[in-house]
């Protein structure tokens, strides 16, 4: 576990105390009225004004009073307790419209899904085969809360993408400062381009002005050093960004050791936009300890975590669980024509292995399946079973 843990919080922790919710608030001072109202129709108060005034000023303290005591009493959710929103995060090769299609289907609806990244185009058309994931159909990609996100250092190839993207209705685009490929970050793209900091100001005063929906930018704190995203923020800070999304990693530790929640504190701090966190999200404890760390932050990209326990958000929403088997057939059924369903349920299983095979003897079978009708018997006598097999147990 690479987050902290803290005890769990009571549920409405998160409630400020005296927090106003304007329709108990308005029930509760009818109730003060009417407690008022056999003195005033009698018009005794009508008689004596200075003592109407301190009725009325009494039945206002007694009303707010009951108020709180009720409140605090029951903690009654209110319309200030935080709304958090979910993000899918992208994951190359796992997260496409087939997995976001079935995801949707069988756990829960996301907030917002970011598409994983589209590089820039050389030229001066999009083709569809560049864009066909992203496509806009009737089961995963709604342009609403489908988040295109491109990745490159050239001002012009991203506009051409980002206009198609506007034309076919997406709501905004983002710019990938994240990715920790070697390939990619040795040609100044991806997490390459943070310690660049004259780069990244040119290229966004090249492009915000000529975008016609909102940039948001998903990052992380630096290529090599933790410092470079702090020594950006401020610049981000003069464009109209629609949220940063930070990853508090360096690129060069790729997916190893831990994430920095310190400096992504002292970089959501300097920063005006709305704030995004991702990383390491892995349990209902994790969003708990970082829900409750940062009371300001409403927003949570979850990537690997949601692959390894499929019901994670549902858990931190408390819904139901819900079981798996049907979104394992539908996303092979989906995948079944192409030529590499071997190697994309295998890349699933690395992290659902990890979350439901406790010995990992499920996982290390599927690595070596070499016809997908090995793969469909293993699965078949694991999930038979209630995903209890002799050698995996959730
Ligand atoms: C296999 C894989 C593919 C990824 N592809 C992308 C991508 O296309 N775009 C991107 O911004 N991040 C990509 N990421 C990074 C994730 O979106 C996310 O930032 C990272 O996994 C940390 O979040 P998590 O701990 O919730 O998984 C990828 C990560 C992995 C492991």
């Amino acid at each position: 576990m690479a987050l902290p843990q803290t005890p769990q919080l009571r549920p409405n922790e998160h409630c400020p105390p005296h927090s106003y919710d304007p329709l108990l608030s308005q029930t509760l001072s009818s109730c003060g009225k009417r407690l008022g109202g056999p003195f005033l129709k009698k018009g005794f108060l009508k008689k004596h004004p200075k003592l109407n005034r301190k009725f009325r000023l009494n039945t206002a303290s007694f009303t707010s009073n009951l108020y709180i005591f009720i409140y605090n009493m029951l903690k009654l959710p209110t319309s200030n307790q935080p709304q958090h929103n979910f993000y899918l995060a992208p994951l190359r090769g796992i997260t496409d419209r087939v997995f976001r299609a079935a995801f949707e289907k069988h756990f829960v609806r996301l907030d917002y899904m970011l598409a994983p990244f589209i590089p820039t185009i050389r030229g001066d058309r999009v083709k569809e085969h560049h864009i066909k994931d992203i496509l806009p159909d009737n089961s995963s990609n709604d342009p609403l809360r489908l988040i295109p996100q491109i990745i490159g250092n050239d001002s012009d190839g991203f506009l051409l993408l980002s206009r198609r993207f506007a034309d076919l209705g997406f709501a905004s685009v983002n710019w990938n400062l994240g990715c920790p490929a070697p390939l990619i970050t040795k040609k100044k793209r991806g997490s390459g381009l943070l310690p660049h900091k004259d780069i990244i100001k040119k290229f966004l005063d090249d492009t915000v002005p000529k975008l016609s929906i909102p940039l948001s930018i998903k990052t992380r704190l630096g290529l090599n050093s933790k410092d470079d995203l702090e020594a950006l923020v401020p610049i981000f800070n003069n464009y109209p960004l629609k949220e940063l999304i930070i990853h508090p990693r360096t690129g060069s530790q790729l997916y190893d050791g831990t994430v920095d929640v310190d400096k992504f504190e002292i970089c959501m701090k300097m920063s005006t936009h709305s704030i995004v966190y991702n990383g390491d999200i892995r349990t209902v404890d994790d969003f708990n300890y970082l829900a409750k760390r940062f009371p300001n932050v409403n927003n949570w990209m979850i990537g690997r975590g949601l692959i390894r326990n499929l019901n994670l958000i549902g858990e931190i929403k408390k819904e139901p669980v819900q079981p798996i088997q049907k979104f394992l057939d539908d996303l092979l059924d989906a995948h079944l024509n192409r030529s590499a369903v071997l190697g994309r349920m295998k890349e699933i299983w690395r992290y659902l292995g990890d979350g439901l095979d406790e010995t990992g003897a499920l996982t290390e079978k599927i690595m070596r399946c070499k016809t997908i009708d090995e793969y469909k018997n293993l699965l078949k006598s694991f999930l038979g079973n209630g995903g209890k097999s002799p050698v995996c147990q959730r």
